[in-house]
């Protein structure tokens, strides 16, 4: 049996997670290539719908990244976003998905945090195994 490889789903704020992203491609930081980036202008444009759209087609985590609380470029937008995430992360536990939706604040400058985000969150999703609601 082929080892499990989770899938996940990142969406990243364009001014500061995104470009944490690029810091760490630049700086040459290795990381796990599995995940696929999402660019939005803001971590708060990022509704639950986007997150449950990526767990129904197949990924198996799902990590919302974004600007430290007081740099967000929409003034505070990202304080909803916590709110948000926060309510999130309750309905994935209902829904027996818990621990595969995080938020992580990363900012331009911080590429190896961008490195360990990643790679903690696939190792964390890689010992849940694969998503219930992945298709098979
Ligand atoms: Fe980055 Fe709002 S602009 S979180």
């Amino acid at each position: 049996m082929a080892e499990f490889e989770p899938r996940i789903v990142m969406f990243c704020c364009n001014w500061c997670s995104y470009a944490g992203a690029d810091l760490a491609g630049v700086a040459r930081l290795q990381y796990p290539t599995n995940t696929r980036v999402i660019r939005v202008m803001c971590s708060s444009r990022v509704q639950p719908t986007f997150i449950l759209r990526a767990l129904k087609e197949g990924a198996d985590g799902v990590l919302v990244t974004g600007c430290h609380i007081g740099d967000c470029h929409y003034v505070d937008s990202n304080v909803h976003t916590k709110e948000r995430m926060e309510n999130v992360v309750d309905a994935m536990e209902l829904l027996g998905l818990e621990g595969r939706v995080q938020l992580e604040w990363v900012s331009a400058s911080e590429g190896p945090k961008f490195r360990e985000t990643v790679t903690e969150f696939v190792e964390q999703i890689r010992a849940l195994g694969p998503s219930p609601l992945r298709a098979e």
